[in-house]
């Protein structure tokens, strides 16, 4: 990064705005402050306080456990890094489901409370009261359709969605209420590449694909996939740009060896 115009904190109208300017968006998510400012220093524009945190740091199976206290916590240490890109945070399973005044106070908690740019929620129809509510109260939302993890005890299985003409059509009407309702940004997961190019073309907002193909205006993955630290995750959309997983061990190996054979510390560690 070297201009001033790429140094600017963006916002959730600068985001926007890539769409029309045809600029792709590079979002990925993050848990704690330390890879927080790593990402934010390499010029990423969207950090992700995703509730994945509830696999990935929490070890969880899925993402339905992990709280509003929780997310709370994860986006104050995330916030900390960031100077940049633009900071959102997930709304946990149950935060915002309830009714339109519990996803209020939920959502609003959460603005306040951690100085994220905005959240996000999960699913279409169902929710479109609570995003025109928090949006019209001020709160910046980032929609999310396909694949939503945390309805995951009802699709049953992980695979991909938007396969059947009549979830594809559904898709599609969800992606333009939620647009409607006032979201500023949609992620489709883990759907058809030519379905996510349809919704892409069809609203206005940026889409932000993960495992959605190439037509996105713009592309997420979780950070530990991309660097090899979830190695027992291999789906194909994810691209491992490191294994991040096998230098850590090959490093803590070294410093165990080290440490038994007292060559840790030297005489320049030591005082
Ligand atoms: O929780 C998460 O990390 C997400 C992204 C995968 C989009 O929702």
């Amino acid at each position: 990064m070297t201009t001033g115009e790429e140094q600017k904190k963006l916002t959730t109208l600068s985001i926007r705005e890539r769409k029309n300017a045809g600029k792709k968006i590079a979002a990925l998510t993050a848990y704690d402050f330390t890879t927080a400012t790593l990402l934010d220093e390499s010029g990423i524009d969207v950090i992700l306080v995703g509730d994945s945190l509830s696999n990935v740091f929490q070890g969880n199976e899925t993402t339905l456990p992990v709280s509003v206290d929780e997310m709370i916590y994860h986006t104050r240490a995330v916030q900390k890094g960031i100077r940049r890109a633009l900071l959102i945070t997930d709304m946990p399973f149950l935060s915002y489901q309830v009714t339109v005044e519990d996803a209020v106070r939920n959502c609003g908690r959460v603005m306040k409370e951690t100085r994220a740019d905005g959240i996000k929620i999960e699913g279409g129809l169902p929710i479109i009261d609570v995003v025109k509510r928090v949006t019209d109260i001020g709160i910046p939302v980032m929609g999310h359709l396909g694949l939503t993890p945390q309805s995951i005890n009802v699709f049953g299985t992980y695979k991909v969605r938007g396969v059947q003409p009549e979830e594809q059509q559904k898709i599609i009407d969800d992606a333009t209420r939620l647009e409607d309702a006032g979201a500023f940004s949609i992620v489709l997961e883990k759907i058809p590449a030519d379905l996510a190019q349809k919704v892409t073309e069809k609203v206005s907002v940026p889409t932000i694909g993960i495992g959605a193909g190439p037509h996105c205006d713009g592309q997420i993955l979780v950070i530990n996939d991309l660097l090899g630290l979830n190695e027992h995750f291999r789906p194909r959309f994810v691209r491992r740009y490191a294994e991040l997983g096998e230098s850590i061990r090959t490093h803590v190996r070294q410093y165990i060896d080290d440490v038994r054979n007292i060559r840790f510390p030297d005489k320049d560690e030591s005082y």
